[in-house]
Order: structure tokens, then sequence, then C-alpha cells
């Protein structure tokens, strides 16, 4: 073999007569398609003509013609003449992006710098070199494409065919060929990789949508959550109308709320909804009248038994919900003001049948009722607060909560 790579071998080119094809003819009677699919679509009909097939594409909902005659093929062989004869067959089935190489380095270097759509091996006698060739051009394509490569051969044995083929050969053929089925194998491989072409764009186009689907998901339920945790502090802030001071202390309690669920090691999102949920742990007192909200004294015992109704009075508002945030909220306002040891209300639960995150509010609450002054107590300091919630220890409050609680910086929760 020679060192020459030929960019193409002066042939003369084929004229084929002007005659109407069965593109123009589908033309003329199909108006340009619009389709509703941005996605390319791949048409194939039957060419009466000369009984193969005619590739048409739609894209962007027009008629195209086929792209077989924009091939690109790289020939291979032993000698100028043999590929000069393959060229002109080529020629006169109207492919013109031809490229020969008669050498198998410059062959295999040329297909990976041109990126053919066909390679044609054409050996008289194939040798290991011209073999080995066939695995090299395989792997040339490396944008994990099909490449098919079509062999010829003067050499029928099986056992160089089955070599052939075993390394990336996709069809073979016995020289003398017959032209016009060296012109069928080549459409047939070329239709096998615009299929493959056609896939990948499609899976492409697939992905691409899927993608940018899924970032709009993210992005809705991005503004969902928002969406629930804004309403969720607009109720806290109605519910904060009659009483500016609940206002300050719901937020407070929202805050070490969410400090404690850190302590005793709930998932981020599970600290996040209590901090936004547990504003909202007295949104019954929405129901009670102000004269007992705001009285400065004790509250006689019908008072009091009318003022612990804001628990079942709040779960009622945030009833059926379908968020997991407002159902945390609602198991919030429920059951606030359970006792671990089951003397507390409205239902008298005790211990782990009181919800953690209304546990946690409990401790939260209390040392926030404690520490701040109400028309009807003084504001305690904060270590005589601490002790309180010690003694209740196993009496009104959870003692791991306790324990954990112990530990936060109290300062920057009063
Ligand atoms: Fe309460």
């Amino acid at each position: 073999m020679t060192l020459a790579l030929s960019p193409s071998v002066p042939l003369p080119r084929h004229r084929a007569s002007r005659r109407p094809s069965l593109f123009d003819s589908l033309k003329s009677v199909c108006p340009p398609l619009r389709s509703a699919q941005p996605a390319p679509q791949t048409v194939l009909h039957q060419n009466p003509l000369d009984g193969g097939a005619l590739d048409l594409r739609i894209e962007d909902g027009v008629l195209h013609r086929a792209r077989h005659r924009e091939a690109k093929i790289i020939l291979v062989g032993d000698t100028d003449e043999s590929l000069g004869s393959l060229c002109e067959l080529l020629r006169s089935d109207g492919y013109s992006r031809l490229r020969c190489a008669t050498e198998a380095y410059a062959a295999v270097n040329l297909a990976r710098s041109w990126k053919p759509d066909l390679v044609i091996l054409d050996l008289a006698r194939p040798h290991r070199a011209g073999l080995e060739m066939l695995s090299k051009m395989a792997q040339a394509a490396d944008d994990g494409l099909f490449l098919p490569i079509l062999m010829l051969s003067g050499d029928a044995s099986d056992k160089v065919r089955l070599r052939a083929l075993s390394l990336g050969a996709c069809d073979f053929l016995l020289r003398p060929f017959n032209p016009s089925e060296v012109g069928l194998r080549v459409r047939n491989l070329l239709k096998a990789r615009w299929c493959q072409l056609e896939l990948s764009e499609r899976n492409g186009w697939l992905e691409a949508k899927l993608r940018e689907r899924t970032l709009e998901i993210e992005r809705l339920q991005s503004e969902l959550k928002e969406a629930q945790a804004e309403m969720i502090v607009r109720l806290a802030l109605a519910a904060e109308m009659h009483d500016p001071e609940t206002g300050h202390h719901t937020r407070r309690v929202g805050l070490s709320a969410s400090l404690l669920a850190q302590s005793v090691g709930l998932h981020e999102r599970e600290v996040q909804m209590i901090q936004l949920a547990a504003p909202l742990h007295d949104i019954g007192k929405i129901a009670i009248p102000d004269e007992l909200l705001l009285k400065p004294g004790k509250l006689s015992p019908e008072e009091w038994d009318e003022m612990k109704t804001h628990c079942r009075i709040g779960a009622q508002v945030l009833a059926c919900g379908q968020a997991d945030l407002v159902q945390v909220a609602q198991r919030i306002a429920l059951f606030h003001h359970e006792h671990w040891d089951g003397s507390g209300y409205p239902m008298g639960l005790c211990q782990e049948q009181i919800p953690l995150e209304a546990r946690i509010l409990a401790v939260a609450d209390v040392f926030d009722a404690l520490t701040h002054e109400r028309p009807y107590k003084h504001a305690w300091p904060i270590d005589e607060a601490l002790h309180e919630i010690e003694t209740q220890s196993a009496r009104h409050f959870d003692p791991q909560i306790v324990a954990a609680f112990r530990e936060l910086p109290h300062e920057e929760l009063v």
C-alpha cells in the first residue's frame, strides 16, 4: 500500500435527466405540513421507480428531500484504480461527498476528523492490517453513533467473511460485485445511519424537554411552598390583630420550637415546618372574647373552660389540610396543652401519645410565657423560668425535650 490520501478521484460527473421525481409529485399534491409536534419526524415512502426506499423528512412541519445524497462516504481500497471505479459507481448514484484513501492509518485518521456516514472497505485480498483497520474504523465514530462499514472482497472464504463481520463490518459483498447491489446496500446502510441519527436527535430533544419540564415542576413546587408559608404567616397575623403582644409571643415560640426540633435531631424539612406552624398554635384564640384574653386578673373556672376551647377551635380552623405544613400546624394547635403525665387538655393524652411537635411546642410556649409579662403576671427571670421547666420535666413536659432545651442559648430566646 502507498501512503497516498486522495481527497477525491477526478471522474466524470453523472448528469441525471431532469424529470419530475416522486418528491416533486408529493410536494405538488401535499401542502407544507405544520406539525404540532416540534420534534423531527421521519416518514418512509416506497419509491415506485426503482423499488428502493426514499426517505422524506418532516422538520418543523416542512417536507424535506432525503439526506441520502448528502452522505459523507470514505472509500478505502488497495489501489487508486479500484477506488476509481467504485467512485464512479457512487457518483452515478448521485453521491458527491466522497473521500478516498489507500492506506490504513490515513483512512482511520480521516474517519476521525471528517466523521463519515459510511465507510466502504474494498480489499481484493483482506490482510491482517486491513482487517485490523475495521475495528479502528468502528471506534473512530467516537460520538457514540453507529458508523456503517461495507466490506467488498475477492476472498469468499467463511473465515475472512466472519472475521470481517466480527470486527465491525456491517455488510459484506464479494467481488466481482453487481453495481446495482452495491448501490442498494449503500442505501440500506445509510438508512440505518439516518435512523440512528434521528433516534439520537429525538432522544436529545426528549431529554431537553424532560429537563425543561422538571425545572418547571420544581419551580412550581417551590412557588407552592412559598405560597403555603406566606398564607400561614398571614393567618397568624390575622390572629394577632387584637393583641400585638401575642404576635411577638408566637414568633418567639416559633424560633424556640425550631431550635428545639433541631436539637432533638429532626430533619431540616421538619424543623422548617415546625418553625412555620408554631406561630399558629393559638390560632383558636381568634374565637375567644377580648375581655378574656386581655383580662388583667385570674380567670374564673367558667372563663378558664372557655379559654381551653382555643385548642379545638384552632384544630377546626386547620382541619382537613392536604399540605404537610397545615397538618403539622393542626396537631400543634390541638395538642400543645397536653401534659406528659396525662393531666393536660383537651384530650388528656400522655407521653408519646402526644405528637412530638406538640411536645416541643409546649416547652417553648411555657418558657416564653414565663419570661414575659402578661396582664395577670410579671415576667420571670430566665433562671427561675428554667427551674420551673426542669421541675415540670416528666410531669408537664417530655423529659427528653427538657434535656434538649437545657442546652439552648436561653438569652437569645427572650
Ligand atoms: Fe395555647
